[in-house]
């Protein structure tokens, strides 16, 4: 599993068309605008009327009782797996999540569990997988507490769980007294490309989060929802971790501002994914996976460029993707337009070509 975001040369042409990932979004004026009307007042001592807004419509949302605005995504996920584990407790996440992948070991670090890590095609396990994963309880074994899914699979392609798989995992977990954590960085994604509710998405699972960062242009925050006692118990950690905070009401209602004006537009995003594979598997030699939502791989290699060649050629031409795990991912956002996905195709074709 690599990841490396290199620092950007500053001699690098200006990045035209950034495909990098969907955290580059940039606020828009409009959200600019709501986040200066913004009423605030102390989030940490629950006095923030917007962002207590922004929770009460998240929780909605997933359909849990309660929620809490969280600096990022990742701090979702490293509070949640503080809230539900003791050190020595076991965590089943697929083998490229990001939480075991992704997080800085936060995991072992800070909380001190184990997670086995489950195999299965794009990002995904199948529910059999998980269930022969599962111990009896016995004093040799470490104590399994928890499974996580994300929804959808980064590293998988972004690619989106079944709903009955979902519901499956869920029925496994509860008869053997697991808890159940989905990590929503793209859940609205998955909701959007597929027409299934998040309420639905997330039913049954103990604890649900969403971004508001990546595909939906917020500069900053994450939402997670579950029942009143486990929030309360992530608010414990949200202080014991330094992210309670003052004045979000600026940043929440960013995320306001999105839920009402940026989920549907993912149906673009998508759709200029699909558009972006479409063209560049008419490209001889370029192997690439069809995308389910925002996130497109790809491997050029077939047409004699290695990955990271093709990177730092469509680099020196403005336009910035990476690798991921030995192939390319480019990743569509709301400041990225249809035309900008035919101009990529277009250099994909004239670096081919040279080489
Ligand atoms: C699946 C998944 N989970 C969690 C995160 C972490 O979110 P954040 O960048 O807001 O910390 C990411 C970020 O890329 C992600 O892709």
């Amino acid at each position: 599993m690599s990841y490396t975001p290199a620092p950007r040369d500053p001699k690098a042409p200006l990045v035209r068309i950034n495909l990098l990932s969907d955290t580059q979004t940039r606020p828009t004026p409009a959200m600019r605008e709501a986040m200066a009307r913004a009423e605030v007042g102390d989030e940490q001592i629950g006095d923030d009327p917007t962002v207590n807004l922004l929770c009460q419509r998240v929780a909605e949302l997933l359909g849990k009782e309660a929620a809490v605005f969280m600096p990022s995504g990742t701090m979702c996920n490293v509070a949640a797996t503080l809230a539900y584990c003791r050190p020595g407790d076991e965590i089943l996440a697929h083998a490229t999540a990001h939480v075991i992948a992704r997080e800085g070991g936060a995991h072992a670090a800070l909380g001190g569990f184990q997670i086995t890590p489950l195999s299965g095609d794009d990002g995904q396990f199948a529910p059999e997988t998980f269930r022969a994963a599962l111990h009896p309880r016995s004093r040799y074994q470490p104590p399994q507490v928890l499974v996580s899914v994300e929804q959808t699979a980064n590293i998988g392609g972004g690619t989106i769980w079944k709903k009955s798989a979902l519901d499956e995992i869920v029925g496994i977990a509860k008869a053997h007294g697991l808890a159940t954590h989905m990590d929503g960085a793209r859940l609205l994604n998955a909701c959007v490309a597929t027409g299934i509710s998040a309420r639905d998405m997330a039913a049954g699972w103990d604890s649900a989060w969403i971004d508001f960062s990546k595909g939906l242009g917020a500069p900053i925050g994450g939402v997670i929802a579950g029942s009143r006692d486990f929030i309360d118990e992530v608010w414990r950690w949200k202080q014991r971790l330094g992210g309670s905070m003052r004045q979000a009401g600026i940043c929440a209602a960013a995320c306001i501002h999105a839920l009402d004006h940026h989920v549907d537009r993912l149906a673009d995003d998508h759709a200029n994914a699909r558009a972006l594979a479409r063209g560049l598997s008419q490209i001889d030699g370029i192997e690439v996976q069809q995308p389910e939502t925002n996130l497109v791989f790809f491997k050029p290699d077939g047409a004699g460029v290695a990955g990271d060649n093709m990177v730092a050629e469509l680099g020196r031409r403005g336009v910035l993707l990476a690798m991921m795990d030995g192939r390319i991912r480019a990743c569509t956002h709301l400041d990225v337009t249809a035309g900008m996905i035919e101009e990529t195709v277009g250099l994909v074709r004239e670096i081919v070509r040279r080489a």
